[in-house]
């Protein structure tokens, strides 16, 4: 299958993301179906990006593309100072669905600005200014959100805004900590961030920061207890517990918010992405009553011209409807378990370049490793151009397979949309062996 290529039109006014305009040679999307779309070639390719995580319910959901047309026939837009009935339904529907008290809803039009919604909320209800945050974390590129961010996304905008504080999060395969085990990691990681408060200054801390499973930066899944285990700190020193659920919230891991996974309940969670699988950008900020409490009495400092938008709010409704009458999160359980981990563990052990599976739900990850004895990485940390080509050579396999994937350093991510069937996985699990015949290619003992 030839690598899809646009016409030069594509680069010569629209300025990409993260990109290096020159060298970008896009493929040109034109249509797309459940977990399946299409380039002007004409080949197509079954979508394990889910796009950018964000097409929970998949390309053209019928049910989905009508209640954003009936919607924009009744009324395309509304400013924040109105009511809507759809920004109505769709606050009452989430909050319904969230963990705890989580009972109000500030909207947004996407992940960054809920980060910084959740920041300014949480500054303001505790007067306190600092926020800690991961490394190895993705938080969204607006000032605040990229100061969050753990990666090397955030080092061009630095300095930042400041009064953010990084700490190392849990991930056994490459352990800050030196730990063998699971417990151990999970002790030892509480245990520093229990450090890096005290040697913060607890009462100027107002926040904790963190994806419930980490997503783009390797789905690093927190060992049981490690949330719970932040939930604690954060209350015994009256910081606020922030869950970052952009990507994972809204099924992708089998449950509405990825933290009723291990029932623990945060003041704050951001959500965009899955809450309408973006047919409509959509995003926000789920408040514990006890911040929004803060808010009775005197008014929230901020807003957004088009919180609420009707369109991505009557998007937000169907999908949730369309959640539980196609049983969305069950199957999402179930294909986890009788699809993808048995077939990922199996690669594990036949494929020597790979060095870690690891996942839940609809999202997973394939660690690649040049030797599994020293675990040194496929390509190294932050590996561009020609120190990356040997990951970039096995992405390019697994196109030519027609399969699309996400990648991130020496990762590739597994993320289908959550209606997929056990066939189209099946299928694109096959692709994924065989080009996992690619890596192990580069392997040195
Ligand atoms: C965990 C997480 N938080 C925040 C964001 C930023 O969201 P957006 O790109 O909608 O601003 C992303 C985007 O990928 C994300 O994965």
């Amino acid at each position: 299958m030839e690598d899809p290529r646009i016409p030069q039109s594509a680069t010569n006014h629209v300025f990409h993301s993260w990109s290096t305009h020159p060298q970008l040679d896009l493929p040109e999307i034109v249509g797309g179906s459940g977990s399946t779309f299409w380039v002007s070639n004409g080949d197509r390719y079954l979508d394990f990006s889910s796009q950018l995580v964000n097409l929970n319910l998949g390309h053209q959901h019928p049910r989905l593309v009508e209640a954003v047309v009936s919607q924009a026939r009744q009324l395309c837009t509304v400013a924040p100072s109105f009511a809507n009935s759809e920004r109505t339904e769709a606050a009452r529907l989430i909050a319904e669905r969230a963990p705890g008290d989580l009972n109000s809803v500030f909207f947004t039009n996407g992940g960054a600005e809920a980060i910084e919604n959740a920041m300014r909320m949480a500054k303001l209800a505790t007067g306190r200014p600092k926020v800690l945050s991961a490394y190895r974390s993705y938080h969204g590129a607006t000032a605040g959100a990229i100061a969050l961010t753990g990666e090397p996304r955030r080092w061009a905008s630095e300095p930042t805004i400041g009064a953010t504080v990084k700490f190392f999060g849990p991930y056994l395969y490459r352990s800050a900590f030196d730990a063998d085990t699971t417990v151990e990691e999970c002790d030892r990681a509480l245990g520093h961030l229990e450090s890096v408060i005290e040697m913060e200054g607890p009462h100027s801390i107002a926040a904790v920061f963190g994806e419930t499973v980490v997503g783009t930066n390797g789905v690093l899944v927190p060992p049981d207890g490690y949330l719970a285990g932040v939930r604690d700190l954060c209350d015994r020193h009256g910081i606020l517990m922030v869950a970052d659920e952009v990507m994972v919230g809204f099924g992708r891991l089998g449950e509405w918010f990825g933290v009723d996974r291990w029932g623990v309940v945060p003041d704050l969670i951001a959500f965009a992405k899955g809450v309408n699988s973006g047919y409509v950008p959509l995003g926000g900020v789920l408040i514990h009553d006890r911040v929004a409490a803060q808010f009775s009495d005197r008014a929230y400092p901020g807003g957004l011209t088009y919180s609420g938008h009707p369109l991505a709010c009557a998007a937000a409704v169907e999908s949730i409807h369309i959640f539980e009458d196609e049983q969305i999160l069950q199957g999402v359980r179930r294909r986890a378990e009788e699809v993808i981990e048995p077939a990922l563990a199996d690669m594990a052990r036949r494929h020597p370049s790979v060095g870690e599976v690891r996942g839940l739900g609809a999202l997973h990850a394939v660690e690649l490793v040049k030797n599994s004895a020293t675990r040194e990485p496929l390509v190294p940390f932050n590996a561009s151009g020609a120190e990356a080509a040997p990951m970039t050579e096995v992405l390019t396999d697994l196109k030519s397979r027609g399969v699309w994937p996400i990648a991130h350093f020496n990762g590739i991510h597994l993320a289908p949309p959550l209606v997929i069937t056990d066939e189209e996985l099946k299928s694109g699990l096959a692709a994924l062996d065989e080009s996992l015949c690619v890596a192990d290619g580069f392997v040195v003992d």
